[in-house]
């Protein structure tokens, strides 16, 4: 296993939709422990893996609280089949540190998506986990957090990223 480089707003790969996987091969099975190993770290509770520089529909989630034993879910070729209702959450991106925004979103989702073995399942969620899959998912599409705000908050946004990165010195 290993920690991979996160790429951070604005690296126009973010923008790219991902692929779908077709092959659920070892190589695969790497991808998905890197890509938990490298949230852990972080740590943040999500990450997809065009996060990490991989143009695959993957994405691993853990919302478990600190204090709980860890709850790591795996999703590949996800689709989002119906959403209900709405929540706001203060939501973080790994690819946008010292960010943390009130985002708009579907209070319930049901997502349709496949383990890392190939296993189709289907899984209803509300609350945080159900703003994870959804800020998740958008990132599958290429879609950012950054894009539910007007272009005043957008260059705010924009410059908080540029200052925590250069403060971290990548
Ligand atoms: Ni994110």
């Amino acid at each position: 296993m290993a920690i991979r480089p996160i790429l951070t707003y604005p690296d126009p790969r973010l923008r790219e939709p991902a692929k779908p996987v077709d092959t659920f091969d070892e190589e695969l099975k790497v991808l998905v422990a890197d890509m938990a190993e490298t949230m852990y770290d972080a740590p943040g509770c999500g990450l997809a893996a065009n996060q990490i520089g991989v143009d695959k529909r993957v994405f691993v989630i853990d919302v478990a609280d600190e204090d709980e034993p860890s709850d790591l879910k795996v999703f590949v070729n996800p689709e989002i089949v119906s959403k209900d209702g709405n929540q706001s959450w203060r939501e973080g991106c790994l690819s946008f540190p010292g960010v943390s925004e009130e985002v708009k979103r579907a209070k319930t989702v049901v997502v349709r998506a496949q383990d890392a073995e190939g296993n189709a399942f289907q899984l209803e969620a509300d609350g945080l986990l159900a703003v994870a899959i959804q800020h998740e998912n958008d990132h599958l599409d290429g879609v950012l957090m950054i894009d539910k705000f007007n272009a005043l908050k957008r260059r705010m946004i924009g410059k908080k990223v540029a200052r925590s990165v250069s403060e971290a010195g990548v």
